[in-house]
């Protein structure tokens, strides 16, 4: 069979096992055994897979339909336009987070701050792309699991940004000795209930750890605004990405925290997912 044939036959394998974007992952996993950019199959539509291609092709694919995600497949995900390194050990950095960079970035415009630190930091998606768009910023990436940290690591000398990162393998901020003009974090925050309703790639492939917190969800995100206020710098501010009902609760909780002024911003869908409150 040539490529065009295995692309009908694996997108419709995909549709059979309940994939949600077969044709796209099934493109996706054809380039990556051919080496090539999705753009460019076309241009390989005609020629046949050589049998170790087929053999990895069949080994993906079968993967795939067990619901393991594709990111951790492919090995990596597209993450502000740069190749993330993503395996089992990290969440899947998602486009929520993107769009949280985006925001950070127009509220920066004029003034970045100084000095910012990515708590739980995952794949250090967060920092490194800070790293990028701010040569100057100083920058600190947490995780209290040391092998998510190992990765973060990876992906910052892969985009050679590791010399501008300071990584600390903490439990929030128990080993954090500084102070910050920005604090960001997307920590866990969904509840049991809304863990055991995520789709399988999620609920049985991505770490628990990075996903879930006690008391309703809130567990994380408050020990985070309560001791953030230790670690900010005078009218520093705190930034999270956060669950869609949480920002009610929010709002009260960092008043009583001592913050003097927050504000909710929303993701593409428009859903209240940012939630940013000031010393
Ligand atoms: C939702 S993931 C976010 C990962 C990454 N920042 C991103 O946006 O893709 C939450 C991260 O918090 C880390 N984490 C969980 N509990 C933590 C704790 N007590 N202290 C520090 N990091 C923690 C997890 O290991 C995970 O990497």
């Amino acid at each position: 069979m040539h490529v065009g044939e295995i692309l009908n036959v694996l997108t419709q394998f995909f549709h059979r096992q309940g994939i949600e974007n077969a044709h796209v992952d099934a493109e996706l996993l054809i380039a990556y055994v051919l080496q090539c950019k999705r753009l460019d199959l076309f241009l390989n539509y005609d020629k046949p897979l050589t049998p170790k291609q087929a053999d990895a092709l069949r080994t993906y694919a079968k993967l795939r339909a067990q619901k393991h995600p594709l990111q951790y497949i492919l090995g990596s995900v597209n993450f502000y336009g740069q190749h993330m390194k993503v395996d089992t050990r990290v969440l899947i950095p998602r486009p929520e987070t993107e769009e949280l960079i985006h925001q950070l970035s127009e509220h920066w415009v004029n003034m970045p701050p100084k000095r910012v630190i990515d708590l739980g930091t995952g794949s250090g998606a967060i920092a490194i792309t800070l790293a990028a768009l701010f040569p100057y910023m100083n920058i600190t990436a947490s995780d209290a699991h040391a092998d998510a940290l190992c990765l973060a690591i990876k992906n910052a000398t892969i985009h050679r940004v590791a010399h501008k990162i300071q990584f600390i393998h903490s439990d929030w901020f128990e080993k954090i000795p500084h102070h910050f003009d920005c604090i960001i974090s997307n920590p866990p925050y969904l509840t049991e209930q809304e863990w055991a309703s995520t789709q399988p790639e999620v609920k049985y492939f991505e770490p628990k750890h990075a996903l879930v917190s006690k008391d309703n969800g809130l567990a994380d995100i408050k020990k985070l605004l309560h001791q953030g206020i230790q670690h900010l710098n005078p009218h520093g501010c705190i930034v999270l990405e956060t669950g869609m009902d949480q920002h009610e609760y929010l709002h009260s909780f960092a008043k009583k925290c001592g913050y003097r002024d927050a504000k909710t911003t929303l993701d593409l869908h428009k859903r209240e997912r940012f939630f940013w409150a000031w010393l």
